[in-house]
């Protein structure tokens, strides 16, 4: 079942996204070489319970941070490590849950390490394109996998792959919620968006085959052929006009 949110679960999960959404452009000034992902996680959780927010990956299946953290062929669930230094050339995406009064905001976004290759620009700006192009489709009326579609769609032309095995997700009260947001699919199938849907779109997708493993610490998802991958996810209300962003500063 798709939850429609109230007003005051709307405005829960918008201060949750609003407070993300600056915690993210604070930690640009910490993502640099020679910073290590247990560092950045310690930094993130700490502004997160600064804004009274409970960072909602901790604890979620087992999990023990605050964030996931994936370096270049880690597609998504990279667990925080002292071990895990920042190097010019690397490609990190930090995914972050937090909820605010009991309300979820979910986003993801990435940073280029000192000097990247073009291929890694060339991949991080299709998963942004296809994110940004995704969002626009979520207004009430449409049909939840014309957005699985366009994403496809989008990743396809530039030659990458989509990620089969994880979607997207509604979101509210519990991080995940109906409906399941694939990256793929036919236009036209699913249930109709209606105004106080939440969902969290992520686009995660691969620079050659989509086919990922999970590593031997349960969480780590990377490619099977060792390729990069990209990935970036917004929190967003659907509305009669143009979808909210709830994770992007206006
Ligand atoms: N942000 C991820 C998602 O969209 C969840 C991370 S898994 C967790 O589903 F264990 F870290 F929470
Ligand atoms: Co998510």
């Amino acid at each position: 079942m798709i939850v429609i949110k109230n007003k005051s679960a709307i405005d829960k999960m918008r201060a949750a996204g609003h407070n993300l959404a600056i915690i993210m452009q604070d930690v640009k000034a910490i993502v640099k070489e020679g910073v290590t992902t247990l560092e950045i996680d310690s930094f993130i959780e700490d502004k997160i319970r600064k804004f009274e927010m409970i960072p909602e990956c901790k604890g979620y299946a087992g999990y023990k941070y605050a964030t996931c953290i994936s370096l270049n062929d880690t597609v998504i669930h990279g667990v925080p490590s002292n071990k895990i230094v920042l190097k010019s050339g690397d490609f990190v995406k930090i995914d972050v849950v937090a909820s605010y009064k009991g309300y979820c905001a979910d986003l993801t976004r990435f940073f280029f390490i000192g000097t990247v290759t073009p291929e890694i620009k060339h991949i991080a700006q299709t998963a942004q394109f296809a994110l940004d192009s995704a969002i626009k489709l979520a207004v009430e009326g449409t049909h939840l996998s014309d957005i699985s579609s366009c994403i496809q769609e989008i990743v396809e032309k530039e030659g990458f792959g989509v990620v089969r095995k994880f979607a997207g997700h509604g979101i509210g009260r519990n991080l995940h919620e109906d409906p399941e947001i694939p990256n793929f699919g036919k236009p036209g199938l699913g249930p109709v968006l209606r105004s106080g849907m939440t969902l969290a779109i992520e686009p995660m997708i691969t620079q050659r085959s989509f086919d990922i493993k999970v590593m031997d610490d349960g969480w780590t998802t990377k490619t099977v052929d060792g390729g990069i991958a990209a990935h970036v996810e917004d929190t967003i209300l659907v509305t009669t006009g143009s979808p909210e962003i709830l994770t992007r500063l206006s």
